[in-house]
Order: structure tokens, then sequence, then C-alpha cells
């Protein structure tokens, strides 16, 4: 894991904004793993001025997302499909056919047949080129809760009471948070070729630091990263300020070689 911690959260999501726009540009036909939330608010905005003010072009792209509610209506104003449009795909040349975000329209019996489709449109794209990842403050990557198997793939979970309160800032009350959602297994974003943790904030410190230091545990699931060959974590120095090797991280960051500097 290379862990990067920045004065703030805009600085940290420019960097991973650069990172994403060195892939989309030395691979036209990129295929990028998105998540919602707001940790990439920021990168998504980078990402849009690129686009307008640098040509950063994303019409070859391919994107899937990482989750979304079940039994949420995709024009829902808390459906992952309405996040993505109003916070990116809608201000971006992105191709509509390109986009897959897991529907939240499914009944029980459609679920498997369904994820097992979402896996093999994601092995038929050629795989994940770059995962961008928020963390829950439980430590989940896409909607895997703590217990959650380190290999599983693409299915229904459900949320913990914490994730539901977590959430409810994004609905009219906290009754209305889904209990199901769908999302890609641990598994599946295991095997994307690089990964991008984001997190910001005091509330993310502890699960940052169980997933970088701690031991690898389906109780921290962002903690299998540390398994994972290319991972890039972008912290603010708030949601880095309980890593115990925080003045490492620095020391490596400042004295990187320049041909290492994305
Ligand atoms: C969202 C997702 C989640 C969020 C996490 C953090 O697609 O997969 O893992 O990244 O819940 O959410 P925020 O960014 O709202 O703190």
């Amino acid at each position: 894991m290379e862990i990067i911690i920045q004065p703030n959260a805009d600085a940290a999501s420019a960097l991973a904004a650069r990172h994403l726009a060195r892939v989309i540009r030395g691979k036209p036909d990129a295929v990028i793993g998105l998540a919602t939330g707001s940790t990439p608010l920021r990168l998504y905005a980078e990402l849009i001025r690129l686009h307008r003010n640098e040509g950063l072009d994303f019409s070859g792209v391919t994107t899937f997302n990482l989750d979304e509610y079940l039994g949420l209506a995709p024009d829902h104003v808390a459906s992952y499909h309405r996040f993505m449009w109003e916070h990116l795909f809608d201000h971006i040349n992105v191709d509509r056919q390109r986009v897959h975000i897991p529907t939240g329209l499914l009944t029980g019996e459609d679920v498997p047949a369904y994820c097992q489709r979402y896996e093999d449109d994601i092995r038929g794209a050629g795989g994940i080129d770059v995962q961008v990842l928020g963390i829950g403050s439980d430590g989940h990557i896409g909607f895997n809760e703590p217990g959650s198997s380190l290999a599983s793939r693409t299915r229904i979970k459900t949320l913990t009471r914490r994730t539901r309160e977590d959430n409810a800032q994004y609905f009219e009350s906290a009754a209305e948070v889904p209990h199901h959602v769908i999302t890609m297994g641990i598994g599946t974003i295991m095997e994307a070729r690089t990964a991008l943790l984001l997190a910001f904030g005091e509330s993310k410190a502890a699960a940052v630091a169980g997933a970088v230091e701690g031991p690898v545990t389906a109780s921290n699931p962002a903690s299998v990263l540390q398994m994972h060959p290319v991972t890039k974590v972008f912290l603010d120095e708030d949601a880095g300020s309980q890593l115990g090797r925080r003045d490492y991280y620095h020391w490596v960051f400042d004295n990187k070689p320049t041909w290492q500097r994305d």
C-alpha cells in the first residue's frame, strides 16, 4: 500500500484525479470502477474540470459502479444511479452504453443471475483497471460489511445499523434507508489492477488505521487491500491521524524519486 497523506481533502482528491487522468490518457478505453457517497465528490469535480479545461476524454472509458440500494428506482434522490449522473456522468463525455451501475430494482429470485451477469460484464470488458473506493466508518468497501467473505463476489448484502445511520443523511428519514444492497464482492474488488482508496475526516481515522496497519481481517474489510498488489490510499490529515507510521508515509512521499511521481 502506498499511503499518501495530504493537508486536506481537496489536495488528496486532486492527486487521485491526476492518477486517473494519467491512466485514461494512456489507455483511452480504460475500465474504471467507481464509488459513490461524500468521499469521491471532490475527485469527480476535479475529473469534470480536467474534462472541460484539459480535454480529458471519457468517450472510450467503461465504468462499473460498486453498489446500489435494493428497492430504489434510478431516479430516487438517494439512488446511486442518480448520484453518478448528477455528480459525474452528466458533465463528461462518457458513452451511456459503457456505464454500468447495479440496478436497485430486482426481486429476490433475479438477484443471483443478475449478480453473475454483472461479474461477467466486468470480465467481458477486460477487467477493472482502476477501482475507486471509499471506506465506511466500520471499514466496509463497496457495501461489504464487517464479516464479509474476503473472497466474495457481487451479491446482495444486508447493511449494518451503523452504515444505515451513517447514510441516513441522504434520505428524508433514517427509517427510509434500505436494509439491502447489491455490491461488488471483496474478491471482485481485489481483481482490479489498481485500487485507489480515499478517506477524509476524523470519522474515518480508526477504520483507516485498522485497514492499513491492523491485521488482515474480515472484521475490517478494507484491510484486505494489504494483499492487493497496487493500492494507493489518499488521505487528509484527519483520516490519517491514527496511523502509527504517519511520519514514515510522509517521508516516503516527500522523497519519491521523480520517475515514480504520478
Ligand atoms: C459507495 C460505497 C461505500 C462508501 C462508504 C463511504 O459506493 O461503496 O463503501 O464509499 O460508505 O461513504 P462516504 O464517502 O459517504 O463516507
